[in-house]
């Protein structure tokens, strides 16, 4: 079963902001052009808001909304708030991406790093892309490194004999993400045509225990949550972790090398579709 999205810590996330931004710069790179003059953006999990600023670069003109169900995050994205140099506007919003649907028409709707922790997503694309206007896009980007030593570790870790007791249920199985194919499956059912592709980046972290750090503004944060009640039991599974991953990603004298593999999609809702978001959405531009 998979587990449900912890308690996040924007500061502790942010202390890689470089190398989780970059994913979301190519996927923004392959976004065509939107039907609108001003723009109607939504960001779906954007998390402390600083990739949602890089949607107001690129379209000066547009209203873009930050939506995220986790407070820390949305207070953290709430500084980037307010009219935007070229005349637009950003704001941010509380929801919940496994209920959302827009009530209004978007011409983006963006999610980066998000989906992966929202158990049927791809479930919910019809609806979304139904509220997208037409010529419209819905581009994602999700990790796809369940297999990798990072995560195949914290699994057996939990899973093993001293943890499995008060581990069981908490992290995402390896079902969390589609495979490519399967992306570009659901949104050609849903009428779009698909850009999906795959990229493994190799970031170079510094200091010590980088890929540790790096897991424990992500994937370590559901068992940090699980085991918060007991810091004894949170720190020793914290140092057993440690001590895989650092054999897993030695450190090497320019950095410790973590290969990550990212699967993104960029869907394009024909410019001719009629649909309940179309016709509402001309009259409410
Ligand atoms: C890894 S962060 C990504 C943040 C940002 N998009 C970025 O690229 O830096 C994942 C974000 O998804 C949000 N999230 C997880 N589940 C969610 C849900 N069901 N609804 C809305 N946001 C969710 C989390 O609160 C978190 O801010």
């Amino acid at each position: 079963m998979p587990a449900t999205a912890p308690t996040w810590d924007p500061a502790q996330y942010l202390r890689h902001a470089g190398h989780r931004a970059r994913p979301f710069t190519d996927l923004l790179a392959r976004i065509p052009d939107l039907p609108a003059d001003a723009p109607r953006i939504a960001d779906l999990g954007c998390g402390p808001g600083n990739v949602t600023v890089l949607l107001a670069d690129r379209w000066p003109t547009a209203r873009v909304t930050g939506y995220d169900n986790s407070p820390p995050m949305l207070e953290r994205a709430r500084q980037y708030a307010g009219p935007t140099p070229g005349g637009g506007h950003l704001d941010f919003a509380p929801a919940d991406a496994r209920t959302w649907t827009p009530d209004e028409p978007f011409d983006l709707l963006v999610s980066n790093a998000t989906l992966q922790w929202v158990p049927g997503h791809a479930d919910r694309f019809p609806d979304w892309i139904d509220r997208l206007a037409p010529g419209g896009t819905l581009a994602l980007q999700v990790p796809g490194n369940f297999d990798a030593p990072s995560h195949r570790l914290l699994r057996e870790l939990a899973d093993s004999r001293r943890w499995r007791d008060r581990l069981d249920g908490v992290l995402r199985h390896d079902d969390a993400v589609l495979t490519p194919e399967g992306y570009l499956a659901r949104l050609a059912a849903a009428g779009c045509t698909a850009d999906v592709w795959e990229t493994t980046y190799v970031h170079l972290l510094p200091g010590e225990d980088a890929v540790l750090d790096w897991v424990k503004g992500t994937g370590l944060r559901p068992v940090l949550d699980a085991l918060g009640g007991d810091p004894a039991a949170r720190d020793a599974f914290v140092e057993e972790y440690r001590t895989v991953l650092r054999a897993a990603y030695p450190a090497e004298a320019h950095g410790t090398p973590f290969p990550f593999r990212r699967v993104f999609a960029v869907a394009r809702k024909p410019a001719g579709s009629a649909g309940s978001a179309g016709s509402a959405g001309e009259a409410g531009r």
